[in-house]
């Protein structure tokens, strides 16, 4: 028997990516969870509108979306529990400059460049929606063709707002043509 357990989200586990933007000529790192796909080449990052960051993805209308993994958990954790306006979270990560401005994280197995083209106001969230324009996987993370991020070598960290929990993604259960072929 179900239970009704009012109306809570029931979106997760999400994955955790460290954001990245130039605030005043310096980078800032964020951490977010709140993401979505809006379309194939489109998607979406929510960021309260009170955060240090989000000056600058407005001015710069750029920024890095770099996914988290154990390996640097810890600091990506740091950029969530300090704010820009605080502290300077500049030296945070060793990062490096992308084609259109942002700053890409090092440590990161999986980053990706994002031009902002829209900011949705809903309620105290800037919805930011960003095509990428460039991603960067370390060779290590790759398929064996080399065209892919494989997820049994990669295992994002992912996020959970009820229990305010990290996972990591588990095990992989086949291709989806195959289970769909079962019905
Ligand atoms: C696990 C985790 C996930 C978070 N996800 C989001 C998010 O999706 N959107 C958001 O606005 N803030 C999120 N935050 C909060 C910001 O990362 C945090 O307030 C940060 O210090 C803001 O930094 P800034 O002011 O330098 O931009 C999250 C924090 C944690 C610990």
């Amino acid at each position: 028997m179900k239970k009704i357990i009012g109306n809570k989200f029931a979106f997760y586990p999400m994955p955790v990516v460290v954001v990245g933007a130039m605030v005043d000529g310096k980078p800032d790192f964020t951490l977010a969870a709140h993401l979505g796909i809006v379309s194939h080449e489109m998607a979406l990052i929510s960021l309260n509108q009170s955060h240090y960051i989000n000056r600058g993805i407005k001015e710069n209308k750029t920024l890095s979306v770099n996914v988290v993994d154990e390996s640097w958990l810890d600091q990506a954790a740091l950029a969530g529990s300090v704010s820009g306006r605080n502290a300077d979270k500049s030296r945070l990560f060793d990062y490096k400059i992308g084609g259109i401005g942002a700053p890409l994280i090092n440590d990161s197995k999986l980053s990706m460049e994002c031009a902002v083209s829209d900011v949705y106001l809903v309620g105290s969230f800037e919805n930011f929606v960003v095509r990428v324009i460039g991603t960067f996987a370390d060779e290590s993370i790759l398929s064996e063709d080399g065209e892919r991020p494989d997820y049994s070598k990669f295992k994002p960290v992912l996020f959970e707002m009820p229990g305010y929990t990290f996972l990591k993604t588990g095990d992989t259960l086949g291709k989806c043509k195959s289970y769909l072929n079962q019905k």
